[in-house]
């Protein structure tokens, strides 16, 4: 049997394996995975597990990386909220002089606990915003409004003018670009329930000029959520583009355009280690979405989720069982669909790899699955890992987005703890749920 290469199931920086030194002469310990230069056995010891490990300095970095490429033209980086929304990581993406992109109240009261005067950087997306939410953004002072229907429009209007308000708003509009991306989270069709015709927006746009309470500032786009091809965003900016240039035209003023976030990652399990090369990715990504623009004049705003969070998470599970029969294997784990829905709900793959990984440990096949009662809780099928024990550890990598914030109680079970690594230091960022967390609100 053939040595096992752990390298290319590694996240550099955020998850890599550490071999450590031997006791035994000629005996070589098993390798540990590691979120930066913490042993993750050692944090599913101390927390237990299910358990959400980030990585702070990949946070950090893709954030920086995401940025520079944007460094040509004045812009803001809107962390959308939805992908992770844990207080410590907004936190830390406000001290690094993010803006965020929220879609309920619920969302913009986080950014507002993580740091008092982010409402400043903070766009409102959704296709729902309530009359109470809209107050409270208004209250707030956020910067824009992503407006999403006439309806809405005039219940914005109405409640700004009876606050003596002013909401500065952009259309979403819908450029009608197909992104490869799956079904569920692809936003930027007719058919799809976000946005307006770019038709209805030229209309929609005269009749709001001059409304009370309302201030026509941009124009905001979102084609979708991981999309790893950026030619659909170049499409989709040329098309916001003629839109800025007509309304221009037609003396509105412009100053913002929202470009929404959907740069997708790797969920491969050997996705490039090369830092330059997601370097590259993202500069490509950029030019995309800055090549029309040029000369526009206009602030820029990005709502990047998933690529700056998501390959800087991964989901703790220990081994239950192994259950074997007709031939199949499962690994029970204690995480399920509950804490990760995203295989369940879109087949979604994450990459597993052990925490400790032996050389030549012989490779099995088996289906990865929670303790929830339904067949469609599974985290993995027919995946070939290297045998792992009842008891031993398992990481779900590139859960970082849409995990934790994507997590439910069914099956009345408490949601995994977080922690958040910085070098050598690890922190608890949300406790582990309890019963009466669960049960408190209910007689
Ligand atoms: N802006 C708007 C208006 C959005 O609707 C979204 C995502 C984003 C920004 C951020 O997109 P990102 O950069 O993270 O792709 N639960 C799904 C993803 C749903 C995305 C919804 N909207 C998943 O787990 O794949």
């Amino acid at each position: 049997m053939s040595p096992r290469k752990p390298l290319g199931l590694e996240r550099s920086p955020a998850f890599t394996y550490h071999q450590p030194t031997s006791r035994i002469p000629f005996r070589k310990p098993p390798r540990v995975l590691r979120a930066e230069e913490v042993s993750l056995a050692a944090l599913a010891e101390q927390y237990g597990t299910p358990l959400y490990v980030y990585s702070a300095t990949a946070i950090q970095q893709r954030l920086a990386t995401f940025d520079a490429a944007f460094s040509t033209i004045p812009h803001t980086v809107c962390y959308a909220v939805k992908a992770n929304s844990n207080l410590s990581l907004l936190r830390m993406m406000a001290k690094l002089g993010c803006g965020f992109d929220i879609v309920s109240g619920g969302e913009l009261e986080r950014v507002l606990r993580a740091h008092k005067k982010a409402a400043k950087k903070v766009v409102f997306s959704g296709v729902g915003k309530t009359v109470e939410e809209m107050k409270f953004a208004l209250d707030s002072g956020i910067l824009l409004f992503n407006v999403e229907s006439e309806s809405e429009l005039w219940a914005l209007a109405t409640c700004a003018a009876r606050m003596k308000k002013t909401a500065r708003i952009a259309l979403r509009v819908n450029p009608e670009v197909a992104a490869e991306t799956h079904p569920y989270i692809s936003t930027g069709m007719r058919e799809h329930k976000f946005g307006i015709p770019m038709s209805d927006a030229r209309v929609l746009y005269s009749r709001a000029a001059g409304i009370k309470g309302i201030e026509i500032a941009g124009v905001s786009v979102h084609i979708g959520s991981q999309i790893t091809d950026p030619e659909p965003f170049r499409l989709a900016m040329s098309r916001v583009t003629d839109l800025v240039n007509y309304l221009q035209a037609e003396g509105h003023t412009i100053r913002f355009v929202d470009a929404g976030g959907g740069l997708g990652i790797s969920y491969e399990d050997t996705p490039s280690s090369d830092p330059t090369e997601f370097a590259k990715y993202v500069q490509s990504y950029a030019e995309r979405v800055l090549q029309p623009l040029r000369g526009l004049g206009v602030h820029l705003l990005l709502e990047p989720g998933r690529v700056l969070v998501g390959p800087a998470g991964a989901l703790v599970t220990r081994v239950l069982y192994r259950k074997q029969h007709d031939g199949k294997l499962f690994l029970i784990v204690d995480a399920a669909m509950n804490d990760l829905i995203r295989p369940a709900l879109y087949k979604a793959h994450h990459a597993i790899t052990p925490v400790t990984l032996a050389d030549d440990v012989p490779s099995e096949v088996a289906d990865v699955v929670g303790p929830v009662c339904e067949t469609g809780d599974f985290l993995a099928r027919d995946r070939s890992l290297p045998k792992c024990e009842e008891a031993s550890l398992l990481a779900i990598l590139d859960a970082g987005a849409y995990g934790m914030a994507q997590s439910g109680n069914y099956n009345t079970r408490p949601r995994p703890a977080e922690v958040m690594v910085e070098g050598k230091k690890a922190k608890l960022v949300r406790k582990r749920e309890t019963m009466d967390d669960l049960m408190g609100l209910e007689e």
